[in-house]
């Protein structure tokens, strides 16, 4: 029987059901992802320094070698999705495996790997409260963190020693990423400063790079007081913990480093009105430098707005903050009456803003 092509309404719903599907099964490009590191895959490849045999690559996994021929299922779709590259092994007629080139940023001894951030936020501690997101829609909780854990995430990192380093990891994996592309290509923005504090600073990544690159610079890292305790300065950095809705240390420049996008407009109004009397005057040199995302106009399909799009609700999800577009940052602003401010979009899906007092 001659087969008969889908009328219009068949592929239109057979082209619906292949979206909703790609959608329903997305959590599995994390979760693959996740696997392969667990496993440590890339390491594994990077180590045997040519392309690898999959008999190979069976052989050096740390697995149950019953589970051997599922793996070839698993690199199947890492290779899909842009981790591994498949290559003529040479000699042997055969493909093997390489590294593709964002599979380098999740080298365990990468200097800027991401691995941290990957593990973080596949945790189930960071996943649990997506599965709670429409009951939050209709109870009275702050977030759907707080439907699925008790509390709002500060609290449980205070109290879950677990969080706090995952958190604390995968910031600092991000921040030296950050530092190193800042450092590099936007060094200016530190011209003339003698003094710096870098609001929720973490651990300190960010502001021990400043502090490395620039001697000159006194540099503060201030976070809450169980996030910095223990940690050793140097000559020209120093920690100090606090609560900056009460109050920030001075200096001529704050730093703040994906923390307004954890706060809601109001909560972002108090830290901002802090960061202002924190900011000298001297000289006319003070300055708030942020550095958050800028949401791009929508443009469908787009991947920057995709990224964009996702962690803005992860901070929905998480905290109570959200990504912003210009319009909002300059309300933000406008608002706690600083005079004007600039948009440098040097950090991929992320920008620097100077604001200016
Ligand atoms: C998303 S992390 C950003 C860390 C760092 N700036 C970076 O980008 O790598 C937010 C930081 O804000 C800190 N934080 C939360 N509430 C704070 C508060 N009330 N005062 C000071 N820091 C706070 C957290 O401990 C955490 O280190």
């Amino acid at each position: 029987m001659a087969l008969q092509e889908p009328d219009e309404h068949s592929r239109q719903l057979l082209q619906s059901q292949a979206h909703i599907w790609n959608h329903i099964f997305s959590y599995i490009n994390s979760m693959t992802l996740k696997c392969a590191i667990q496993l440590q895959i890339p390491d594994i490849i990077n180590r045997h320094g040519a392309p690898m045999l999959l008999s190979e690559l069976v052989e050096a996994l740390p697995i149950n070698k019953e589970k051997s021929p599922f793996v070839y299922r698993l690199m199947r779709i890492l290779v899909h999705n842009g981790f591994f590259i498949k290559q003529s092994v040479s000699g042997t007629g055969a493909e093997g495996y390489s590294l593709a080139p964002a599979c380098r940023l999740l080298l365990n001894d990468e200097p800027l790997t991401m691995r941290p951030f990957l593990l973080a936020f596949s945790d189930p501690m960071l996943m649990d409260p997506w599965q709670h997101l429409s009951s939050w829609f209709q109870n009275e909780d702050i977030t759907p963190f707080q439907t699925a854990h008790g509390r709002i995430i500060w609290d449980f990192a205070l109290q879950e020693p677990m969080l706090n380093k995952f958190l604390n990891e995968a910031m600092a994996s991000d921040a030296r990423l950050v530092a190193d592309i800042l450092l590099r290509q936007c060094s200016g923005i530190f011209k003339g400063l003698e003094t710096i504090v870098d609001v929720g600073g973490g651990t300190g990544t960010l502001a021990k790079s400043i502090a490395e690159a620039f001697p000159n610079i006194d540099c503060i890292c201030f976070d809450l007081p169980h996030v910095v305790k223990g940690l050793d300065g140097s000559k020209n950095l120093s920690y100090v913990g606090g609560d900056m809705f009460e109050a920030i240390p001075k200096a001529d420049a704050v730093l703040l480093k994906w923390i307004l996008h954890d706060w809601n407009d109001e909560e972002c109004a108090q830290i901002l009105k802090r960061c202002k009397e924190a900011i000298s005057s001297k000289d006319n040199k003070g300055k708030l430098i942020i550095i958050d995302m800028v949401v791009m106009n929508e443009e469908p399909g787009n991947k920057t707005l995709e990224t964009q799009l996702r962690c803005d609700m992860t901070m929905m999800t998480l905290a109570t903050g959200r990504e912003r577009n210009e319009k909002d940052w300059a309300k933000l602003f406008s608002n706690v009456r600083f005079s004007d401010y600039k948009i440098t979009p040097i950090l991929g899906f992320r920008s620097v803003i100077e604001v200016y007092p």
